[in-house]
């Protein structure tokens, strides 16, 4: 089974924005700028938001996180979007998910200059996406299909099927497999016969967040395993792919942690 690293990906591609900030920011006078907001004290979402702005420094990239409380007001939230929207030295913004209960999520994420959308899910840009105009995809489907397209995983003609339908990464990732010519299936927690479905698919994306849930004996023998999902349990990470007999019946699979973990933020950036 081969392995899909994404660590190892996701440092490639960060070396190269690396040197791609240096050559335009003489150019361009500053630096590019990334706001982060993170509204709260979700543990998972603080580790991801310190990932994020470690790969930015790293990257040359002018990063700001702002740390709200979790009883932030939505005024308080969207004064600060406008604030941002109007700064010219800030090139994205990024609410951080999940916003802590009582904000309302949708009427956040519309008020984000959709060009400045970085996380792609003003629905400007989703709409886009859908029509095949997308300027900008979200995060983690987009680094999946850079660490298909590094491996050369066929695309063209093949059966995907995706399990979990959220905006984050379900839904963006069935239209990115459908640009590559895939026969995409979205399944969910009310699919019947999930693992009927599995048993014919080439290519599966499992964002469902629980432990070891996709079970090798369900896949086709070849397929191709993307494992986004990230729980935590008593022995560390693992992903929603039982990892014991994957490598008997795989063809390749991404590992957790160090498969689309970093990708996501390398793509991000
Ligand atoms: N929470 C989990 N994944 C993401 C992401 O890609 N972007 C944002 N903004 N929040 C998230």
């Amino acid at each position: 089974m081969e392995i899909l690293d994404g660590k190892a990906l996701a440092l490639k591609r960060r070396a190269a924005l690396a040197e791609w900030v240096a050559a335009h920011r003489d150019k361009a006078g500053r630096a590019p700028g990334l706001t982060v907001l993170l509204a709260g004290d979700d543990p998972a979402s603080a580790t991801y938001v310190r990932s994020k702005e470690k790969a930015a420094a790293k990257a040359g990239i002018q990063g700001e996180v702002q740390r709200l409380p979790a009883d932030i007001s939505e005024n308080e939230l969207l004064a600060r979007i406008e604030a941002l929207n109007a700064d010219e030295t800030v090139d994205g913004i990024l609410v951080q998910l999940p916003l802590p209960q009582g904000l309302d999520e949708d009427l956040l994420l519309d008020a984000i200059d959709p060009s400045k959308d970085v996380d792609g899910f003003h629905p400007i840009n989703s709409g886009a996406l859908w029509q095949q105009r997308g300027q900008v995809a979200p995060c983690t489907p987009q680094g999946i299909m850079h660490l298909l397209a590094e491996h050369s995983i066929e695309l063209s003609g093949q059966h995907a099927v995706i399990v979990g339908r959220s905006n984050i990464v379900g839904r963006p990732m069935a239209e990115l497999l459908l640009q590559q010519h895939a026969t995409v299936t979205i399944a969910h927690s009310r699919t019947r016969d999930l693992p009927s479905l599995l048993g014919g698919a080439d290519i599966v994306v499992a964002a469902v967040g629980r432990p070891g849930f996709i079970q090798a004996n369900w896949l086709k023998e070849g397929a191709v395993c993307i494992d986004v999902g990230i729980n935590r349990i008593e022995d560390g990470l693992v992903g929603d792919f039982e990892w014991q007999g994957l490598d008997q019946v795989a063809r390749a699979a991404t590992p957790v942690p160090g498969g689309v973990g970093p990708m996501t933020i390398a793509t991000l950036l």
